[in-house]
């Protein structure tokens, strides 16, 4: 007997989870979770947060190589030219906006959208054109996600300025205020240092999307949903949620201790392949202190003494804060409504899993595993039917 052409004593039993198996090969980059180091394509992507903008790396993950001043000016150019909101969504945006759920309301509007504009399948079309989809749904991904924000509260859509970067535009189109550069150039290293992270379940799943040859959309939609999880991308405010909750310094430790007790997640510890500090996490920790307040001086003393109570209560299991515990705290301080922190996560990881969709494009090789059936030996009679 055989699955997938495979005889059965023959199967690979993969660890849990997938845990260490390389499903594919890439060249955008990679995460090394004992030394608490990642990568976009050959450099540190902290390294790329601290000196490049957003434009920049975007650039770096569809072509491979840091462009030169022109290329830059040009590719910053096509994106603030991309950013409209397409007309096609503007009767339909209101109704979807009312369910107040933006990333179920993004998924939404991108698959009227590649219906609207007729997306091809990978599979059948020219790189050149599949590049243009990935960088239109990019552009317009957070032009979509700030206009749902607004309709849900009633209030009309900031239309993008071209004029502004990425980050600062989206602080615009959520607030309708021009944004402070400082807060502008925090969420623009919170942004570039989230665009990618290895083959995580949104990345994964828009790969093996694309490895059916389907279109770039139908990639990009199957792993929001994959994100939406809070075991995935849906954390930041949940984490920010967790220093409420906690309220002072001498309530830490009770607080911990009861949520292990019931077996429940902190919110922003923890991480399926860091054993150590997550590099993320340092940067929006220096970030937040740079922006300063009473806030992140609160969330570096329960990072602390949570770390410690965590090593108490499950040793060994190399729990440290994750991305998602200083982002919530630094969109916080940059003004970031608190329902808009997973949408802003996603707005940079769309270019990470739209490269991760042109990449897979190019191999023509279905991502196709298999599963052991642990079910009633199979066949069985059927039992009467009555
Ligand atoms: C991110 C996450 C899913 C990775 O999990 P993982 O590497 O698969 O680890 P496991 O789920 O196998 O957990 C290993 C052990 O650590 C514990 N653990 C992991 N994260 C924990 C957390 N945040 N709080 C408390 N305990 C945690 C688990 O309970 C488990 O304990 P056990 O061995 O006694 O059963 C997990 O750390 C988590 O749920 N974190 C909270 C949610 C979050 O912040 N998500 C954003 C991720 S960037």
């Amino acid at each position: 007997m055989t699955i997938n052409g495979v005889a059965l004593d023959e199967l690979i039993d993969a660890p849990a989870g997938l845990r260490s198996v390389v499903a594919a090969e890439t060249r955008i980059g990679d995460v090394r979770g004992q030394e608490g180091f990642y990568h976009y394509r050959q450099y540190s992507a902290i390294e790329l947060a601290s000196a490049c903008s957003f434009e920049e790396v975007w650039f770096l993950l569809f072509e491979g190589r840091l462009p030169d001043r022109a290329e830059l000016a040009e590719f910053t150019d096509e994106v603030a030219r991309s950013r409209s909101l397409p007309t096609e969504l503007l009767p339909v945006l209101p109704a979807i906006a009312v369910s107040g759920r933006p990333m179920v309301g993004l998924r939404t509007a991108l698959s009227m959208l590649a219906a609207a504009r007729d997306l091809q399948p990978v599979w059948d079309s020219e790189p050149a054109t599949r590049r243009a989809d990935a960088l239109l749904i990019c552009a317009v991904a957070p032009t979509i996600l700030a206009a749902l924000h607004r309709l849900h509260r009633g209030l009309e859509p900031v239309a993008p300025r071209a004029d502004l970067s990425t980050a600062g535009n989206w602080l615009y189109m959520l607030t309708g205020e021009s944004p402070r550069p400082q807060a502008t150039r925090a969420i623009e290293q919170y942004l570039i240092a989230t665009i990618d992270h290895g083959f995580n379940p949104s990345t994964f799943t828009a790969r093996v999307v694309a490895s059916t040859g389907a279109d770039v959309a139908s990639g990009v939609i199957a792993a929001i949903g994959a994100f939406s999880g809070p075991l995935h991308g849906g954390a930041p405010d949940r984490a920010l949620d967790g220093l409420d909750e906690i309220g002072s310094a001498d309530r830490i430790d009770g607080w911990v201790s009861e949520k292990v007790a019931k077996g429940d997640r902190v919110m922003g510890f923890g991480h399926a392949v860091y054993r150590t500090a997550d590099p993320r996490s340092v940067l929006l920790r220096a970030i937040g202190i740079e922006l300063g307040g009473e806030l992140v001086e609160f969330a570096t003393t329960v990072e602390r003494r949570v770390t410690e109570v965590l090593a108490e209560l499950k040793p060994g299991r190399d729990l440290y804060t994750n991305v998602e515990f200083y982002a919530g705290v630094v969109m916080e301080l940059c003004g970031i409504p608190r329902s808009m922190f997973t949408p802003t996560f996603a707005t940079s990881r769309v270019v990470g899993w739209t490269a991760n969709i042109l990449e897979q494009a190019d191999t023509a090789k279905v991502i196709r595993p298999s599963a052991r059936y642990v079910g009633p030996r199979a066949p069985q009679p059927l039992p009467p039917r009555v």
